[in-house]
Order: C-alpha cells, then structure tokens, then sequence
C-alpha cells in the first residue's frame, strides 16, 4: 500500500516527468498533492478523470470525472461540486483543490474509516490501523449496509471516547451517511445494499477503481435518487435497536411512559 503520499512522490514525479501526457483513465500512484481525506478522489486523480494534480478543480472536471470514472449523472455531479466548493476558503471560488478537503470540520470529519481524527494524527492519508479496525465489522464476503453502519457507529464510539475534541454534528452526520453508502453505489448492488468486500477492500487500499478484479462502471446512470436510497438504508441500519416493529415504537414509548 502507498502509505504515505510522500513515500511516492519520488516515484510518481519520475514518472510524470518522462511521461507528461500519461492517457487518461490510465492509474498512476499518487502524488504529493492528491492526499485527500476521500478515497475517490484520490483514485480519480490516480486515474486522470480528474487533475492529477489534485489542483483546480471545477465543475466541469468534477461532472466529467463522476461521469467517466463511475457513471454519475450531471445534476449529481453538480450537487457534489456545490458542496465541495465552500472548502475552498476564497469567495465566489470556482475551483477546489484536494489541499482544501482536508480542513478540519469543513467537510473532513472525525471518525473516518479510514483515517484517523486530527486529534490523533493526518486526517487525510490513509491509517492501515485505523482500516483495519473498521474492516474488522464487514464480516462476510458480501458487506451489507447493517456491516457498514457497523463500522460507522464503532468509529464514532471510539472517538467520542477517546477524543476530547470529538465532533459530530447533524450536517456531519449527513455527509457521513452518504460516505458510508459509498461503497455500495460505486461498487455494489443499490437495490439489494450489498457490495462486495474484495472491491471495496481493493479500493480503499490501493486508491483505484477495481476494474482488473472484474469490476466496471454502473451501466444505468446514478443520480441524487440512488444515493438518498442508499444513505437512508445506511441511516435505518444505523439503529441499534433490533426486531420488525422499529416505525411503531413511538406509540410504544408513549405507551411505557404511561405506565411510569
Ligand atoms: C470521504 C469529499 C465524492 C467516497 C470524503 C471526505 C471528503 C470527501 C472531504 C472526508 C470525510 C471524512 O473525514 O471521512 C468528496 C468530494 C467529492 C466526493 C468533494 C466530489 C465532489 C465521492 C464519491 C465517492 C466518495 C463519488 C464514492 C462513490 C468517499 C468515502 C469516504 C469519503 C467512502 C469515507 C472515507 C473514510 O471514512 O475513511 N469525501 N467526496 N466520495 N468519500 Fe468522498
Ligand atoms: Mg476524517
């Protein structure tokens, strides 16, 4: 695993430096700029769908990289870029860079799967102790949303633990979910929630799309739909609760606080 993005910047700088025109899609490891807290950024940049870089990127880079790299529709694409874009601390800014992602408590959260919180260290290069950890609850070949919610909800209890500057906000909660479905919509099956471990475990490690394990691109194109889905079958495994009868529980509840 590239560790560091440091530890490559020698070998990827070489290569850049004889090959300048590297054709696109093709994966290259990373350089010293694309070290972002988000996997998939780092493995468009990897891939060339967006600069490689990791440097002014705009709305049309990322709605050609989306689409390119994963089949995303436009109007996704679009909504993304409009959230990514306040990282960039410039009014009006048109661009983001993947420098700019790893603010603390903009976007980049604590308890990431793979990264470790600022408390403790980079928030942006991948942690194989931390991974390792969040791996640990996707226990079938096959991860479902409950395993991913799984290795959410550990993350957060042991930050909220351990962390004295633990933060979890609503909005961050939000961001969460959809990083979590992640896996699911870009390498899995959106209707059954299901994907499977070696794609997401190939992706994470080696920041590139998995395509030499078999894997390609949705065919239909996924839209702000298919992720609201996804997150919200994320959100319902996020409960703890077990049994069938979670939407009446509030009448049960009432029902409880009657008797007391
Ligand atoms: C995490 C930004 C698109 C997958 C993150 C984080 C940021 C971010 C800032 C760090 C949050 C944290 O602290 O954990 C972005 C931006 C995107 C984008 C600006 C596009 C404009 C995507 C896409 C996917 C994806 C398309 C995959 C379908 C993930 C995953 C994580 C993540 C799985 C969680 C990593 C972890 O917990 O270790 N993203 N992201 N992202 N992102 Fe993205
Ligand atoms: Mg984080």
């Amino acid at each position: 695993k590239l560790s560091t993005c440091l530890i490559t910047l020698t070998t990827a700088w070489g290569t850049a430096a004889q090959h300048p025109h590297l054709e696109e899609g093709k994966w290259k490891a990373p350089g010293a700029n694309d070290c972002a807290p988000c996997p998939m950024m780092n493995t468009l940049a990897n891939h060339g769908y967006i600069p490689r870089d990791g440097r002014n990127i705009t709305r049309p880079n990322i709605i050609t990289g989306l689409a390119t790299g994963l089949n995303f529709k436009e109007p996704l694409a679009s909504l993304m870029f409009d959230m990514a874009i306040v990282a960039n601390p410039e009014p009006n800014a048109t661009y983001f860079t993947l420098d700019h992602l790893n603010q603390h408590n903009v976007l980049e959260h604590d308890a990431s799967l793979s990264r470790t919180d600022a408390y403790f260290g980079s928030n942006h290069i991948f942690n194989w102790t931390i991974y390792e950890k969040s791996k640990a609850y996707w226990t079938e070949p096959i991860i479902t949303a409950q395993m991913l919610a799984n290795s959410k909800l550990a993350r957060q209890v042991e930050s909220r633990a351990f962390n004295p500057t633990y933060r979890f906000t609503a909005d961050t909660e939000n961001f969460s979910l959809g990083e979590i479905a992640a896996p699911i919509i870009a390498f899995g099956d959106m209707a059954l929630g299901e994907v499977n471990r070696t794609l997401v475990d190939y992706f994470f490690v080696n920041e590139r799309l998995p395509a030499e394990l078999g894997w390609h691109k949705k065919e239909v194109a996924i839209g702000v739909e298919d992720i609201l889905k996804v997150s919200d079958m994320i959100k319902a495994a996020t409960s703890l609760i077990t049994g069938p009868d979670q939407s009446n529980s509030g009448n049960k509840r009432d029902l409880h606080a009657g008797i007391h």
